[in-house]
């Protein structure tokens, strides 16, 4: 799969999505009530113990894939434990552990849903330095917007998690409503394009590394979330949609031009 060539992504948006903030606010004042699965909870507690004795950091990797990020995370902060999590068997039946190793780090690989596990880790009360989530699923369709992680209802937990957060994307819009959902929150992030040099961390960031597609970090300290207000949230919205026009009038410049 790596080395597999792959195409930018297309969507019917221009724009962050206007309903961003209000998703955000929504789930931020009405707690997400949907059952936790029970193969979650199952392996949430098979991690717990291990992090409870843990006296280091502690680093989440959502959606860590084959975990090559995982591994690669302890081998750059040796005193951690780095915590890798995804939902699929398969992806993580894929990891290449290199054994033998000094500089290995520590790391566990975790098979569970993070609209679960977030949950289990904030009632916990966890407490990450940092927590990475490479290449999430885009779901670049606008009528899926709250299949995103900022636009779904497990979001506040994971903010409220708190710690250094990195998010990476091929795809720029993803990051632009990452910092729309964090500023309803009251969160400041920066946003900026990865090195074509980039020494890649994860199999995805490889392929479109390989395809020559443009790469992107959103970086977030997560500390004292709290909602806007009203006010804000519709002067929020405002600037999503004008963002929206923006880019739609000058996607129609370039279409007259050609
Ligand atoms: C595009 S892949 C990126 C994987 C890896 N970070 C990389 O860059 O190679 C997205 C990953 O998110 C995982 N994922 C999607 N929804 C999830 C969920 N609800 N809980 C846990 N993992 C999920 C998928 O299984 C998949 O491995």
């Amino acid at each position: 799969m790596s080395e597999q060539l792959s195409r930018a992504i297309t969507s019917n948006q221009l724009g962050p999505h206007p309903d961003v903030p209000s998703l955000v606010a929504r789930y931020w004042q009405h707690p997400f009530q949907k059952p936790i699965a029970e193969h979650s909870a199952a392996a949430f507690s098979e991690v717990a113990p291990i992090v409870a004795e843990f006296t280091g950091p502690l680093i989440l990797d959502a959606c860590c894939g084959v975990g090559e990020s995982t591994a690669t995370l302890a081998r750059r902060y040796p005193d951690a434990l780095i915590v890798g999590v995804d939902k699929s068997a398969h992806r993580l039946g894929k990891h290449v552990a290199h054994s033998g190793s000094q500089e290995q780090g520590q790391y566990v690989l975790v098979r569970a849903d993070l609209n679960d596990f977030w949950r289990l880790a904030h009632n916990e009360s966890w407490q990450p330095s940092h927590q990475f989530l490479l290449y999430p699923n885009p779901w670049p369709k606008k009528k899926h917007v709250g299949r995103r992680w900022h636009a779904s209802p497990v979001f506040p937990h994971m903010v409220k998690l708190g710690g250094q957060f990195e998010l990476r994307s091929n795809w720029s819009l993803y990051l632009q409503e990452m910092n729309l959902a964090l500023a309803t929150l009251n969160v400041d992030s920066s946003m900026a394009q990865l090195s074509n040099e980039l020494s890649p961390i994860t199999p995805f960031e490889r392929k479109y590394q390989a395809s020559g597609q443009a790469l992107w970090r959103l970086r977030a300290h997560l500390e004292q979330p709290n909602v806007v207000d009203q006010t804000q949230l519709l002067a929020l919205r405002k600037l999503a949609e004008a963002t929206a026009d923006m880019l739609k009038s000058s996607a129609r410049k370039n279409e007259a031009r050609r």
